[in-house]
């Protein structure tokens, strides 16, 4: 038998606002912050969410839980924390992001990742194919972010072993653009480079920032990195904190102490931020 053409469903214009419209990002320091749970087991990771979840606005689900096992853990968290950040930085040929895009949709992610480097279409699709689903059923789309250059990596090591001989700030803005022309929500950027994307993207453009530590925290990894109160002044909208909260003895007082830290610094940066 003959399949049958695929119609996505068109929609009206209040759906349209509704479904694309990104809420602006929230007034309490607290609630822009969204906790890496880098870990092995969904027992350590249920620890960490029964510890955090009135403290945080939200936790990361990246490669390492999702790998280890799969759409439960969504599931297992989601019942505890409505923000997910399914950060899976895919990179790959435009339909098959775009066909993960779409499950990542239905797995009720928040918020997602794609990589810049993967393309304009890459890009295009993935927007198009989340959208189409969260009209289907009714559901917000998760907001799309795309990763522009690793926060781990640094100049000498783009053009060495990247072979990318553009200034670092200008590879950023380059993919920063990229996304927001492809019709991305936003990007993920290290926080040296916060400023320089809102520059160019604008207010409306969702940052998301990795990178941050602490006055006084162990970079680990982290090569371009910077304190919490500075990158949300310099205008991001969420900070992803990984190991400075969940390697600590007491992961909430340690998220209690960046919340404070926060306060007590930026508190008026963070009230005069833009509102969507
Ligand atoms: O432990 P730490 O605070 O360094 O964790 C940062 C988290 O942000 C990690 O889960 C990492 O995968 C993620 N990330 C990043 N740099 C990017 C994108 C995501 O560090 N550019």
């Amino acid at each position: 038998m003959k399949k049958k053409p695929h119609h996505p469903p068109v929609p009206d214009r209040a759906e349209k606002e509704r479904t694309q419209r990104v809420p602006p990002p929230p007034r309490r320091a607290r609630d822009r912050i969204l906790v890496a749970l880098d870990v092995q087991t969904l027992k350590e990771a249920d620890d960490l969410v029964d510890r955090l979840h009135d403290v945080v606005g939200g936790f990361k689900i990246g490669h390492q839980l999702f790998t280890a096992h799969g759409p439960k853990a969504i599931h297992h968290i989601r019942g505890k924390s409505g923000r997910i950040f399914l950060d899976l930085k895919y990179h790959d040929i435009p339909a098959t992001v775009a066909k993960s895009a779409r499950e990542a949709a239905r797995l009720g992610a928040w918020m997602m990742t794609v990589h810049a480097a993967g393309g304009r279409e890459m890009m295009m699709r993935c927007k198009e194919a989340a959208f189409e689903y969260a009209v289907a059923h009714r559901t917000p789309p998760p907001i799309i972010v795309a990763v522009t250059v690793l926060t781990s990596l640094t100049q000498l090591e783009l053009i060495r072993d990247l072979g990318i001989s553009r200034n670092l700030d200008e590879q950023v803005r380059h993919l920063a653009n990229l996304a927001q022309g492809a019709g991305l929500d936003g990007v993920v950027a290290s926080p040296n480079e916060i400023r320089l994307i809102r520059e160019s993207c604008g207010p409306q453009f969702v940052i998301v920032s990795p990178g941050i530590r602490p006055a006084g925290a162990e970079a680990h990894d982290q090569k371009r990195t910077a304190e919490p109160a500075q990158a949300l002044s310099d205008g991001a909208d969420y900070l992803v904190i990984g190991r400075p909260i969940t390697g600590a003895p007491d992961p909430a007082a340690a998220a209690e102490a960046i919340v404070s830290e926060i306060e007590q610094q930026g508190g008026q940066p963070l009230q005069e931020t833009r509102h969507r």
